[in-house]
């Protein structure tokens, strides 16, 4: 008889074209494509144990038992599995992670890339990266890009059917780092299911959705052709984009502190000074500052010195969500 248990790890991503916004927020269809680069050395370890025995759906996130929006969110993911296996039997899903949560290190992503794999293993469908990649995207629209390798584009797609990420290139395309510099570990204000609620409030995402094809086609060349000044100019921009759209959204989103702009304007100088540094920064007051592996060391003991950096964690292109024992 199968065990119904499965484990899965996944690694976050950082988006350097964003997803901001979707035309179906229950289903999680994206208004723009986005491209990203999965983050190893940061994960998240979830397994989901089917039993007979249980009454309800249960979550445990490092070592704590969550109740409410959260155990939705989850319980959602595993009705679909559920119904597609033919499963009736509730969950055990214990998750934990090494990053802090809730604080623009995408947590969501890997949770619920990891989720996704461990479900749909445990419950015997013997689902294609694509679905798993669709099934993860529901519970987090940024976690369909934690689940194929290294960088990786998620489609908007035309539906539920074909929007899901696809790699584009494996994690030794490029030696790059993320140095993800930590200046408030504390939990935002406004989750991104919000965010993307609020995002046709603005007058400016209209204009940030129009450009995104240009923008995708930039950094997808980027990619290919190892070509950093690319990268880093079209990075910033679409992550400013995003930002002014954020800002600008009824209510406004601000999700910068002070440390963020210094440290923008650290990397901007640096950048001026020949050095191959670039920022981007999702929804949260951390600055994710990409650089050759290289520099990457230097990078962070310097990011480390400057005032209202907490701390900084260096992370290299991560391979694809996987199951393990
Ligand atoms: O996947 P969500 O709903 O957590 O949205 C992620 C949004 C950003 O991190 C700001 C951008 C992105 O593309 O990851």
């Amino acid at each position: 008889m199968p065990t119904h248990t499965a484990t899965a790890i996944s690694n976050p991503n950082i988006a350097f074209i964003k997803y901001w916004g979707n035309r179906n927020n229950a289903l999680r269809l994206p208004v723009n494509g986005s491209i990203s680069m999965n983050l190893d050395g940061l994960f998240t370890r979830t397994s989901v144990s089917f039993q007979p025995s249980l009454a309800f759906d249960e979550l445990i996130i490092n070592t704590h038992d969550v109740m409410g929006k959260g155990l939705e969110r989850v319980s959602a993911i595993l009705d679909i599995v559920r119904e597609n296996a033919g499963l009736t039997w509730k969950a055990e899903v214990v998750s934990e992670n090494n990053f802090p949560t809730g604080a623009g290190i995408a947590s969501s992503a890997a949770a619920f890339a990891a989720l996704a794999m461990a479900a749909a293993q445990a419950a015997g469908l013997n689902w294609s990266e694509a679905a798993i990649s669709r099934l993860a995207r529901l519970g987090s629209g940024s976690a369909a890009r934690s689940v194929p390798t290294g960088f990786v584009e998620w489609k908007m797609g035309t539906s539920d059917n074909d929007c899901y990420a696809v790699s584009i290139a494996p994690p030794e395309h490029w030696s790059l780092a993320d140095c993800v510099t930590v200046v408030n570990a504390g939990h935002k204000t406004t989750g991104s299911t919000e965010g993307h609620a609020l995002a046709s409030t603005s007058p400016l995402q209209a204009s940030r959705v129009a450009d995104a094809p240009r923008r995708l086609d930039i950094c997808r060349s980027a990619i290919f052709n190892r070509d950093f000044d690319a990268l880093a100019a079209v990075i910033e921009h679409d992550s400013d984009i995003m930002h002014a759209v954020m800002m600008t959204s009824q209510p406004a989103l601000f999700y910068w502190k002070p440390a963020t702009l210094s440290v923008m304007e650290t990397v901007r100088e640096w950048r001026k000074g020949g050095m191959p540094v670039a920022y981007t920064i999702d929804a949260g007051p951390n600055v994710h500052v990409i650089c050759l592996q290289e520099i990457a060391a230097n990078v962070a003991d310097t990011l480390r010195a400057l005032p209202g950096v907490a701390n900084v964690l260096v992370a290299t292109p991560g391979k694809s969500a996987r199951l393990v024992s």
